[in-house]
């Protein structure tokens, strides 16, 4: 299920998504973490249907996409520390939280009301080349329904959102497969708000020791709830399936016959089929996903971080 290069969406079609994001539309396009739902953020009524078809809720911000760093430059002041993660990180899987310029262009509901703005320059081409294209900030989220699994294919996006976007743009499976690392720069001290694709001792290194602790609810809206979830349960840490399970192996230990997210015990490769994998096992025959140990270290602290959200209790399944 690893990506591989594959040929992704012409010049053309590339072209027409940009202007069907211009003209306030809804497009869904592959980056090299998750595939996006792209709308213009600076478009009332575009930011309100994405939230609409995605579902999601009116108090979760949305990330800021842009080409280049000089265009984030456009949209949030950016210190010292900001300025050393953009060099280091961009384009790439890193998504800074910053405060935004009052007078910026993009609309209030973009950051759900928040002084703040989160931004991201992804490395896809094809993402890069259509940002590029529509010379304007894309608010982005994860192209699935609030709280369902992350979308590292197009079939993906197909299946949950299908004739509500406008377009989306095919270019194969998600390298990383794991969502930006989120990082507040809003206080003296950076946090990560959420664990991804970039590890915290990769940022520490450019820019410093970071808070241990997540800030609370209010700067990291979004992250408390079920999130990730597939339909069936989840039970985490197992051993070996029970009646009726379906189950999801990791490294060489693994039963043959389970789907393994990584037989070799690789956590880039794991990273790589964690989303597809928890899709392909969501089948009506099975009661529940038991998933096996998988170690707390690298990029294994974002998969557990999702798995964990992935197993929380439903609440309102946003
Ligand atoms: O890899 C990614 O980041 C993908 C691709 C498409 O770029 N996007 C993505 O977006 O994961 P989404 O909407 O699924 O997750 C964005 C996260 C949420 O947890 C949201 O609460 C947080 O970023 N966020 C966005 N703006 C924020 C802000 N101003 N302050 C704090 N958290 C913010
Ligand atoms: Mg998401």
């Amino acid at each position: 299920m690893r990506s591989s290069p594959t040929t992704g969406p012409d010049a053309e079609t590339i072209a027409r998504a940009a202007r069907t994001l211009r003209g306030g539309g809804l497009v869904a396009f592959p980056t090299e973490t998750v595939y996006g739902l792209g709308a213009r953020a600076d478009a009332t009524t575009a930011i309100a249907r994405l939230y609409a078809v995605k579902g999601r809720p009116a108090a979760n911000p949305l990330i800021v996409h842009v080409a280049s760093v000089d265009a984030a430059l456009r949209l949030a002041p950016f210190e010292a520390r900001a300025r050393d993660l953009a060099a280091a990180f961009w384009p790439g899987p890193l998504t800074l939280v910053l405060p935004r310029f009052p007078a910026s262009e993009v609309v209030p509901t973009v950051s759900a009301g928040l002084p703040s703005l989160a931004v991201r320059v992804p490395s896809h081409p094809v993402a890069l080349a259509l940002l590029t294209k529509v010379d304007l900030p894309i608010a982005a989220p994860s192209a699935n329904r609030s709280g369902r699994v992350s979308p590292t294919r197009a079939e993906h996006v197909k299946a949950q959102l299908g004739e509500r976007v406008d377009a989306i743009l095919d270019a194969g499976a998600s390298a990383i497969g794991l969502e930006s690392t989120v990082v507040s720069l809003l206080g003296a001290d950076a946090a990560i708000l959420r664990e991804g694709a970039i590890e915290r001792a990769a940022i520490e290194r450019v820019i410093g020791p970071l808070r241990a602790a997540a800030p609370g609810p209010a700067h990291a809206p979004g992250m408390g709830q079920s999130h990730y979830a597939p339909t069936r349960k989840l039970r985490l840490n197992a051993e070996a399936p029970r009646p009726g399970e379906a189950f999801l192996g990791f490294g060489p230990g693994a039963p043959n016959e389970a789907l393994n997210l990584s037989p070799s015990g690789d956590l880039a490769e794991a990273a790589a089929n964690l989303y597809a994998s928890l899709i392909a096992l969501d089948r009506p025959e099975y009661e529940a996903i038991a998933v096996m140990p998988i170690p707390e270290h690298g990029l294994g602290v974002a998969i557990n971080d999702r798995l964990r959200r992935a197993a929380a209790p439903r609440g309102d399944g946003a």
